[in-house]
């Protein structure tokens, strides 16, 4: 028997009303600081029922709403800041990957003395430093609330960049898909098929073991017939997705992203894809990279996913982004190129199991445009 190691501290509740029924257990301190979006929060009625809670059982609350997609360092110290002048003593983040990301790497950087410039150099060993965090996800695709990561733009690297600790580990994750309904379908298209690629990436991880392993494929199983629904702009069922993106997350937690993300980073950055369309056009071209190393795996995966070939996931994943009108713009040839130069240097590249070249890298890319 293998030994094998699954740690994830983070208490999740999930249900209908969860966070007026379970405030016991994340009223975490005196003072909370909320971080959000600019309205995801309060049109979803999450801020609604986080601020009734707090304000019943008397605690106190500060608010950096507005946080901006794909934030970067500079937010993240202005979140600080306010923490430690309004004496906050725990973070909730409500929102998409954007917010939940900043509200852990606020809830770090207050509990710490780390000028600006070394953000990116924090040691993950601060394990105790960050402030206490509660999650709230309000879309079905970024498993912040599971997991130890914070993705945060580093405008020096013109790259987003992953950095990880203990202690961004959310205490505590309330999962209530009523919030996902006033989602836009778009948005909607858009994490689902981020969550598809953590649990797919996570699936090839030199790091994945038996219990990440079945995570991945039951996420990627409920996962694909609703892209099928979203293609067809048939209703869909998203409390589903709500809990198939935080077992990707728990995955990914576990095993780490890999190529699709390092390679999704620069179309971000550059061309403005969201995160999720970003990993979801790479998809196909990825899995057919993998099926030449990985060819069991694969087939587990489609299986999974209930589709012959990677040709037909790309299909999948065309219709759906046509159906959601949100088709991508390709990248000139020249603008791919430079691209599949960058994430070659990562590290979470480095460490994989199949190294690509960089013309597979170029191919992974064109097979997604
Ligand atoms: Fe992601």
């Amino acid at each position: 028997m293998e030994s094998v190691r699954f740690y994830l501290p983070t208490a999740i509740f999930s249900g209908p009303g969860c966070v007026r029924k379970e405030a016991e257990r994340w009223l975490l301190g005196k003072k909370a600081l909320i971080v959000s979006g600019a309205q995801g929060a309060e049109r979803s009625g999450a801020l609604g029922d986080v601020t009734e809670t707090l304000k019943t059982h008397g605690v106190a609350w500060a608010h950096f709403a507005g946080v901006q997609a794909n934030p970067d360092v500079a937010q993240i110290y202005v979140g600080a800041e306010l923490a430690r002048q309004e004496g906050c003593d725990f973070v909730i983040g409500i929102g998409g990957g954007s917010p939940l990301d900043a509200a852990k790497a606020i809830a770090w950087v207050a509990g710490l003395n780390v000028p600006q410039a070394s953000f990116f150099r924090i040691a993950p060993e601060t394990t105790d430093a960050a402030l206490p965090i509660v999650a709230v996800p309000l879309t079905c695709g970024t498993g912040s609330e599971v997991t130890p990561y914070a993705i945060i733009t580093d405008h020096g690297a013109k790259t987003k960049r992953n950095v990880s600790a203990a202690c961004l580990f959310p205490r505590v994750a309330l999962l209530d898909a009523r919030y996902l309904e006033s989602l836009p379908v778009a948005t909607m298209a858009d994490t689902a098929l981020d969550a598809l690629s953590h649990a797919i990436e996570a699936a090839y991880s030199p790091r994945a073991t038996r219990f990440s392993e079945a995570l991945c494929l039951e996420a990627t199983r409920l996962i694909a017939p609703e892209l099928v629904r979203l293609a067809h702009g048939d209703f869909v069922n998203r409390a589903q997705l709500h809990y198939a993106s935080t077992i990707a997350g728990m995955a990914i937690a576990q095993a780490g992203t890999g190529l699709v993300h390092a390679m999704g980073y620069p179309l971000t950055y550059y061309k403005g894809f969201p995160h999720g369309r970003a990993n979801g056009v790479l998809l196909a071209g990825y899995l057919e990279f993998m099926e030449r190393t990985c060819p069991s795996q694969t087939a587990r995966l489609l299986q999974a996913a209930g589709l012959r070939d990677p040709e037909e996931l790309q299909a999948l994943v065309d219709a759906m982004l046509d159906t959601a009108g949100t088709t991508p713009e390709a990248p000139s040839e020249e603008e791919l190129v430079r691209f599949a130069r960058e994430p070659l240097r990562l590290d979470l590249v480095k460490k994989y199991r199949a190294m690509p070249s960089p013309e597979e890298v170029m191919d992974i890319y064109r097979t997604g445009f």
